[in-house]
């Protein structure tokens, strides 16, 4: 009897070790699949945008503040009351993509889905699976708080048919031979969603223009520099090294700290990205007219 048993046991624990094994790979595959997700949801803004506080990620509550009026961006955590915890893989990228809610209402451009319009579907994906391994966050949404008659959320079909009409959006939708450092720019980290400029009912006509934005208002003061590779007004006489570096720790060639907004994009999202893909981005910058 007792080899018997002896085999058993060495079986056993032959065969836990195999299955130990193997659940490690498949840890290791999940780890690194929420990792590549949770760099894409810092880098396209999702968490900076929709966390105000860090010990509750993704449960909204973030206030943005525009010239017509406050918003305050929902939870996207998993929880299924407050939350998109219930919410299918299709309509979150419809989503994300389209600005399209499950019921097929318009959201604001607050949320800027208008960028995210050529993501990935797969990296869309990514992020989804992310915000998904983490808690639910039992928090309410906040209304925002609007002035007329930009409160009234159909009269978004306005804005989305002007838009569509003005501007050169839909030309760059589902566009799909970008480069990493083109992707990365103008898609996923949406850079002209603040550094382009903005015409009538804040329209940007040309998305990834880049050439800064006026102040829309003293009291917000909410100007944004140039960067496009112009050596005078833009960022033409900085090196692809000093733009890694900037994206790194926000610390601009001329020793200064960045402020405002762009130094909680930095923060929260493009530090985490790979040397590689910040010389991708510093070089396409630098490259386009
Ligand atoms: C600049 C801020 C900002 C960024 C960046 C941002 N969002 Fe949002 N998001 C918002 C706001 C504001 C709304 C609400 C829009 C509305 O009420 O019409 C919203 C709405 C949503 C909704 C709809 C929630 C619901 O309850 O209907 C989802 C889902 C969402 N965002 C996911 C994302 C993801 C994923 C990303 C990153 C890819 C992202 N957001 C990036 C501000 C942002
Ligand atoms: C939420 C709005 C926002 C987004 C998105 C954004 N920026 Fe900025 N950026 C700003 C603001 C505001 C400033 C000015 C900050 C200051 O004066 O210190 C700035 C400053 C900069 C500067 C410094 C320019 C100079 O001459 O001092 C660079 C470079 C820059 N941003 C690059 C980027 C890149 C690249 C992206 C996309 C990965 C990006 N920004 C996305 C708002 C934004």
């Amino acid at each position: 009897m007792a080899p018997v048993i002896k085999n058993l046991e060495k079986r056993k624990i032959k065969n836990l070790l195999v299955l130990f094994i193997i659940f490690s790979l498949f840890a290791i595959n999940e780890a690194s699949c929420n990792e590549n997700g949770k760099i894409l949801a810092y880098v396209a803004g999702c968490y900076g945008c929709h966390t105000s506080n860090p010990e509750e990620p993704f449960g909204g509550g973030y206030e943005i503040k525009t010239k017509y009026g406050i918003f305050i961006s929902p939870n996207i955590s998993k929880d299924e009351k407050n939350g998109i915890g219930n919410w299918s893989k299709e309509q979150f990228i419809k989503a994300i993509k389209t600005g399209l809610n499950p019921d097929d209402k318009p959201y604001y451009p607050a949320f800027p889905y208008n960028w995210y319009a050529d993501m990935k579907d797969s990296d869309i994906i990514k992020i989804y699976n992310y915000i998904y391994s983490l808690p639910a966050i039992k928090k309410k949404d906040a209304n925002h708080n609007l002035k007329f008659p930009y409160n009234i959320r159909n009269s978004l079909w306005f804005w989305r048919f002007a838009n569509k009409i003005l501007s050169n959006q839909n030309k760059i939708q589902n566009k799909t031979d970008y480069k990493r450092g083109q992707y990365l720019v103008n898609s996923v980290a949406h850079c002209g969603a603040c550094h382009s400029p903005l015409t009538f009912f804040s329209i940007i006509k040309d998305y990834n223009n880049l050439s800064g934005r006026q102040e829309t208002s003293k009291y917000l003061n909410d100007s944004v520099p140039n960067i496009s590779n112009d050596i005078t007004d833009g960022i033409g006489s900085w090196t692809i090294s000093d733009i890694v570096f900037f994206l790194q720790t926000g610390i601009k060639p001329n020793g200064d700290f960045v402020e405002e907004d762009m130094s909680s994009i930095i923060e929260h999202g493009t530090k985490f990205l790979t040397e590689n893909d910040l010389e991708e981005i510093a070089k396409y910058l630098l490259e386009i007219k």
